[in-house]
């Protein structure tokens, strides 16, 4: 495996523990204010992340590399701010954070949009 596809692997369960401690946080108060941030914290930081793992996983190149290292720094930067975003968010503290992150998730999947439509033909990583 290599390091891209590692460290979005890293980041998919890293989301996913957190995600989770916030869903039993959330059963056990019996307060589901949160669920949207929850939910947005683990489809689009460990489910699209746990994606672009696969897709780094099983294709290589230099070029996609490269477009794919910036497109996996801004999916990350999304989930960090997308997710305390809506938090805030859904409490009435502002949308400010949410919008930025939006703007991100955006960002990230048309990087993503590019490197897998730029990619002439992918590249299986041998055994
Ligand atoms: C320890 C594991 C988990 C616990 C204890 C948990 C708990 C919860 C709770 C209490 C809610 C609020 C339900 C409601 O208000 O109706 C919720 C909502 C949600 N959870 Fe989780 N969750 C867990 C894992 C996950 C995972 C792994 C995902 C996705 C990959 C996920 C996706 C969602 C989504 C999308 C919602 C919103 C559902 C809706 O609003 O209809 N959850 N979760
Ligand atoms: C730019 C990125 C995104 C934005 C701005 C966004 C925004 C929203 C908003 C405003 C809601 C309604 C929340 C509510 O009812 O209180 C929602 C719900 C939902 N979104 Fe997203 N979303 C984004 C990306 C995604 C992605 C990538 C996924 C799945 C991989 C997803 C899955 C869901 C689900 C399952 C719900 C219903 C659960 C809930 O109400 O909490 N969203 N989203």
């Amino acid at each position: 495996m290599n390091t891209l596809s590692r460290s979005c692997w890293i980041a998919s369960a890293l989301y996913l523990t957190i995600g989770m401690g916030l869903g039993i946080y959330m059963g056990i108060a019996q307060d589901h204010t949160l669920a949207p941030a929850h939910a947005h914290l683990n489809l689009v930081g460990g489910v699209l992340l746990a994606l672009f793992g696969a897709y780094y996983a099983i294709t290589s190149g230099s070029g996609i590399r490269r477009l794919g290292v910036i497109q996996v720094v801004v999916a990350n930067l999304a989930v960090l701010t997308l997710a305390p975003g809506i938090a805030l968010a859904v409490q009435g503290e502002g949308e400010g954070l949410a919008i930025v992150g939006s703007l991100l998730a955006l960002s990230s999947m048309l990087l993503f949009l590019t490197v897998v439509a730029t990619q002439p033909r992918p590249v299986p990583v041998s055994a």
